[in-house]
């Protein structure tokens, strides 16, 4: 039998749970912040590639290794949507876009997934912003939008 404490304590965790929940889908809904999204895991993830899926919309393998990026140069015009699917061989490393809004974790035996749109012309820095050894600050890639050798 529930002591009226009890019963309360749990009223109230129930209710700050339901607040979280809805502060997540509020700020998915009407902020158009994307969560990541986590996919099964399957091995050919851990093959770099771009892939042009349509006029203005590609699919990215990234792979995160100690201490580099692949693809570490991405080419795409300007007004692209790209989907990253992004892993690790080793160990956990990060996956930050500048400028994008994108923070990720690559995991090994894991795939995150975002989705994020390139409107204007230039270059943005991907960077590994978790700890991952000795090179760790050396660890970097480009998507470069619109540079005019662009494929
Ligand atoms: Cu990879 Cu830090």
């Amino acid at each position: 039998m529930l002591d009226k404490f009890e019963k309360r304590v749990l009223i109230s965790v129930g209710c700050i749970i339901m607040v979280f929940i809805f502060s997540l889908l509020y700020a998915k809904a009407t902020r158009q912040i994307d969560l990541p999204e986590c996919l099964p895991y399957n091995k050919t993830y851990e093959t770099p590639k771009v892939t042009q899926l349509d006029s203005n919309l590609y699919q990215v393998y990234a792979v995160a290794q100690m201490w580099q990026f692949q693809p570490a140069e991405i080419y795409i015009p300007v007004g692209s949507t790209v989907d990253f699917y992004v892993t690790s061989k080793d160990v956990v490393h990060g996956f930050n876009i500048y400028e994008k809004n994108v923070n990720m974790m690559a995991v090994y035996g894991n795939i995150n997934k975002t989705t994020v749109k390139f409107e204007k012309p230039g270059v943005y820095k991907i960077t590994c912003h978790e700890y991952c050894g000795i090179a760790h600050q050396n660890m970097q890639a480009e998507v470069i939008v619109n540079y005019p050798d662009a494929k």
